[in-house]
């Protein structure tokens, strides 16, 4: 692991009811945080508040995406001052499947981040190539782009309030998970982007999350990774012991 902090979020995705819910929370309070680690869970919107009330404090709360802009006339959205204003104080962006089924472009992701940062929120940016960029040899450039976007957006000390998640779509809910070799790698890269784009010091203290079929046997391997500051989980998130056990990889 990094320097940083660990952080691992659990990203609850569109799933559950209010009873796997409830159950979830349970395991979830029952489980016992060992490491000195940052665990941030993330469940479906319409669930924020009942999870808020129930889920232990050692775990934080996070949205899973909000406007780009102040509320108003756009249905169905969720303004970042409306998290903030539930004491919501993390949201997860530019996830690979809101850019690919939702068609979130890299810039549109760039403005969402600087607005959150601009009303209190703290944010798990995401970013990563899908198979065809990696087998082109193209993974860099695309991680590349995709950061570009929200360095065009911010400020270098709105770096503090960014975790980057990097998720290869190839690794994302396909049991494939990056080896360690390969995740090293390109995370990597994406510091030594940083302190080209950025500044050495916001490099160095970026915390740099893996994300992509992470679970309770592959994790401890990935925490030993130099530049891997923590998880960003989906699938075994949604199983509270395994997602304690990936915590305490930390
Ligand atoms: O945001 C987490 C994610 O996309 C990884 O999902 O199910 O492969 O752990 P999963």
């Amino acid at each position: 692991a990094g320097t940083g902090r660990f952080v691992v979020g659990g990203n609850w995705k569109c799933n559950g009811n209010t009873a796997s819910i409830q159950k979830l929370v349970q395991d979830l309070n029952a489980g016992e945080i060992t490491a000195d680690v940052e665990v941030i869970c993330a469940p479906p919107m319409i669930y924020l508040p009942r999870v808020q009330s129930t889920l232990d404090r050692k775990y934080q709360l996070s949205a899973q995406n909000c406007w780009v802009g102040e509320g108003g006339a756009f249905t169905g959205e969720v303004a970042a001052e409306m998290l903030a204003d539930n004491n919501i104080p993390w949201v997860i962006l530019g996830h690979s499947e809101r850019r690919a089924l939702l068609g979130e472009s890299d810039e549109f992701i760039g403005q969402k981040v600087a607005y959150a940062i601009s009303k209190g929120l703290s944010v798990m940016a995401c970013i990563g190539e899908t198979l065809e960029e990696r087998e082109r040899g193209d993974t860099l450039n695309v991680c590349r782009r995709q950061l570009q976007a929200i360095v065009n957006c911010i400020s270098p000390a709105d770096w503090a309030k960014v975790v980057i998640a990097y998720e290869p779509v190839w690794a994302i809910g396909t049991g494939k998970v990056a080896t360690p070799v390969e995740a090293q790698e390109t995370h990597a890269g994406i510091r030594k982007y940083m302190a080209e784009a950025v500044s050495p010091a916001v490099a160095s203290a970026v915390r740099i999350q893996y994300g992509g079929s992470v679970n309770a046997g592959n994790c401890e391997e990935l925490a030993r990774c130099e530049d891997i500051d923590g998880f960003l989980v989906g699938g075994a998130s949604l199983d509270g012991a395994a997602f304690v056990t990936i915590c305490n990889s930390a």
